[in-house]
């Protein structure tokens, strides 16, 4: 359901060949995420050095940030070629044999949503990845023997919207692991132009890339899906050119708020309010509240009503803050302070 709104993260049908013409193909178009790419600039140039694989590189963090990008543009900078394939697609420890099998020495192995994987074949990964071995199981019953084949030194990307589904035996095979963090407004400007130059938008000031940039949830996905939705909106109201008052009458037909919050974040925090008192109140209640998926408000909604600080989170739940309060125009309750504790 969600999945449909113009302010969901996740990729939707439109943003697929967006996603690929807008994605950028090396660490300088690369946009933020600096301390992340601070280190691995340093680990690629000493696994250079030494001419090996770098080490298993796990990201995670809310859709949309980068990790898919980051993958590939890994995969140029060291030059390597780059396998894809996601938790859910690797059925049997069969799948999985092939698809290492395959690979050369170098490779990257992209394993999306890796949290999905099941946990036969994560048995199967763990030498993989510690060894580089494969552990074949021949012949039935008592005469069963483990046969062990070497593989080539690869190197895998894991990518993982929920980094706590994530059984610690695998995270702990993974040599460095990196949270992609939500962007700040001069980052997301800066995506925003560089996207409207390969798209060929003209931008005519900078408040209208300031105002998408403010309403895009700090995420590039979002930005440039709205870009492009302005664009649109330009091109039948308008001259086809962004500015701010095109671009501020297409963001209100579009139904987003100037903090980039839809209805469903809206309501998350209305009911926390009306039903549980401003809370605290625990994840599965809110999600019952609000017929939604409880994965689905842990992965995108609340990460991004928390960086805003509408929310936080304490021991006993879920707390709406003062500035959420405020935000829906409501007046702060007295004892919202020791809730806070
Ligand atoms: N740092 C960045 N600089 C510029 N553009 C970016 C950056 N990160 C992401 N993008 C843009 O956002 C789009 C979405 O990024 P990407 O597909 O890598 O996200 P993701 O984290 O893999 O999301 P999901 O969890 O849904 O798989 C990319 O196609 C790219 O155009
Ligand atoms: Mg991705």
């Amino acid at each position: 359901m969600s999945d449909e709104k113009l302010t969901s993260a996740k990729t939707r049908e439109e943003d697929k060949s967006l996603d690929a013409t807008l994605r950028p193909n090396n660490l300088k178009e690369y946009f933020g995420q600096e301390k992340i790419k601070g280190n691995l600039l340093i680990f690629m140039e000493a696994a250079k050095q030494r001419k090996e694989p770098i080490e298993h590189v796990l990201l995670y963090g809310p859709p949309g940030l980068g990790k898919t990008t980051l993958a590939h543009i890994i995969a140029k900078e060291m030059n390597v070629n780059i396998r894809v394939t996601s938790g859910p697609a690797i059925e049997r420890a069969g799948d999985l044999a092939a698809i290492l099998t395959n690979l050369e020495d170098g490779d990257i192995l992209f394993i999306d949503e890796i949290h999905r994987l099941n946990k036969l074949i994560e048995e199967v990964l763990y030498p993989a990845m510690e060894d580089y071995a494969l552990d074949i199981v021949v012949g039935k019953g008592p005469s069963a023997r483990t046969l062990r084949l070497d593989l080539p030194k690869f190197t895998i990307i894991g990518a993982t919207t929920r980094y706590n589904l994530l059984s610690s035996p695998l995270r702990d095979r993974f040599g460095s692991t990196y949270r992609l963090n939500y962007y700040n407004h001069p980052e997301i400007e800066q995506i925003i132009n560089r996207s409207a130059r390969i798209l060929d938008i003209d931008i005519e000031d900078i408040e209208s890339a300031k105002m998408l940039a403010k309403r895009s949830r700090l995420t590039p996905r979002i930005a440039n899906r709205l870009l492009k939705r302005v664009r649109d909106f330009a091109q039948v109201k308008g001259t086809g050119k962004l500015n701010k008052d095109i671009t501020r009458a297409a963001l209100k037909l579009l139904e987003v708020d100037n903090q980039g919050l839809d209805d469903l974040d809206r309501k998350i925090m209305e009911i926390i309010i009306e039903r549980f008192k401003g809370g605290p109140v625990g994840l599965n209640s809110i999600a019952a509240s609000v017929q939604e998926e409880d994965g689905t408000i842990e992965e995108i909604y609340e990460p991004y009503l928390m960086q805003l600080g509408f929310l936080i989170r304490t021991p006993r739940g879920r707390v709406v803050t003062e500035h959420g309060y405020k935000h829906l125009g409501l007046e702060v309750p007295s004892e919202l302070q020791e809730k806070l504790l």
